[in-house]
């Protein structure tokens, strides 16, 4: 264990089950560790490094603004964060935006506003039904959002007015609809919950049954979002208008920075009912909007989507020559292997091992979340590493 290994033992708290790495540098793809070992990065900070580590392009936007202006208050107009609202708004369907810190406090606004709407509009409803499987974040609200015991079992009481429905089955919403919902919220594809995609009519059936009743749509975007699935949002490849979107993650390359997007009709906050300290902080903003902005003029969507094909391609194949992967699914640059057997975290060490950071997603799955920058080649390499870490677990 390295000084600095042992350090973080002696202080932190026990949260993270962490890799014995310790990261010094990242440039693209690649990162380095404090030995000067070399890694291929197919975690990207949990889908953060949406343009790789340090691109110029949101280094230098972060560069030139902590020259220029760190912090105001939200009493003040500040142009990064006017800036960065025009391009979301305009690249999406969605017409307000709310700026704040990380996805779970971007998902947290989004079930006020959506419990703002309901009493403005649906007579005071204020439940919120969501997916089995799904993860919407860490605070006490999105851990009761969460459809996972594993994540709420030890916090209970839970906030109420969330009901947990199964995934994918239009049916359980409709019976799980009460007087009191005021909204549905989904992950378009569930990310941390196991790379599970819905069927392709399964979101404009939701979506349909919100209209008829009146309720709001939510998608967190905070995984899927700024390109990863091959559209610059999810809710494209569906054919679906989310009321409300969050994101997160990806939206400013590994700066912290979340937003909730709503349409004109469901952003209902008035002055006061919402807010944030740091939320639209100028550096986050202007690294977000020089983000987005190359993310969108560069095609880097395409490129996920391209590079995603590719990608998935040569897990099927290796698929084919290890029995032990038992599926490989997922959309652009989010996938996922399971296997038959609980080798997971074994996988992960060969691979380190090797040079490639690959994400434990279950004890029997891998989840793949490289940069949206990255091409065959790099695609290649891990692939190779991948198929000889399986090869030498086997053996
Ligand atoms: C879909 C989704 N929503 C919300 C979150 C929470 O984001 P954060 O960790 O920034 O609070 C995550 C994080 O993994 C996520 O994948």
């Amino acid at each position: 264990m390295s000084h600095w290994q042992e350090l973080e033992q002696k202080y932190f708290m026990r949260t993270f089950e962490r890799l014995p790495v310790t990261l010094v540098r990242g440039k693209g793809a690649r990162v380095w560790d404090e030995d000067g070992r070399e890694y291929l990065d197919f975690v990207a900070g949990w889908a953060v490094n949406s343009l790789g580590h340090c691109h110029p392009v949101t280094t230098e936007a972060v560069t030139e603004q902590v020259h220029i202006l760190l912090q105001t208050s939200n009493q003040f107009y500040t142009i990064p964060q006017v800036q960065l609202a025009e391009l979301l708004v305009q690249n999406s369907c969605l017409d307000k935006v709310f700026l704040c810190n990380s996805g779970a406090e971007a998902n947290e606004g989004a079930v006020k506003l959506a419990r703002r709407y309901g009493k403005h509009h649906l007579n005071g409803a204020f439940e919120v039904i969501t997916a089995t499987g799904s993860f919407h974040g860490r605070t006490l609200g999105m851990v009761a959002a969460t459809g996972q015991p594993k994540f709420q079992e030890l916090y209970v009481p839970l906030p109420s007015g969330f009901v947990n429905i199964e995934y994918n089955n239009i049916e359980v919403i409709r019976a799980a609809t009460s007087p009191q919902t005021c909204a549905v919220m989904l992950e378009p594809v569930q990310g941390e919950g196991g790379v599970n995609l819905p069927d392709d009519n399964y979101l404009a059936a939701v979506r349909a049954w919100c209209d008829q009743q009146g309720i709001l749509l939510i998608l967190d975007e905070i995984q899927t979002g700024i390109g990863r699935m091959g559209t610059l949002f999810a809710y494209e490849q569906y054919g679906v208008e989310p009321d409300i979107m969050t994101l997160a993650k990806g939206l400013a390359s590994g700066i912290p920075i979340g937003a909730i997007l709503a349409k004109e009709s469901a952003a209902v906050f008035t002055p006061g009912e919402h807010g944030s300290t740091f939320g639209g902080n100028p550096v986050a903003c202007a690294a977000s909007y020089a983000t987005v902005k190359f993310v969108i003029e560069n095609d880097i969507p395409g490129n996920a989507r391209k590079v995603g094909e590719y990608l998935m391609a040569g897990l099927k194949d290796l698929s084919q020559k290890h029995q032990a992967i038992t599926d490989v699914r997922g959309r652009g640059l989010l996938s996922a292997i399971e296997f038959s057997q609980d080798i997971a975290q074994a996988v992960v060490m060969a691979c380190l091992e090797r040079g490639l950071l690959v994400n434990k997603l279950k004890p029997n799955a891998l989840r793949f979340m490289p940069p949206l920058t990255i091409g065959n080649a790099e695609v290649d390499e891990a692939l190779g590493i991948l198929d000889k870490a399986l090869t030498s677990i086997k053996d």
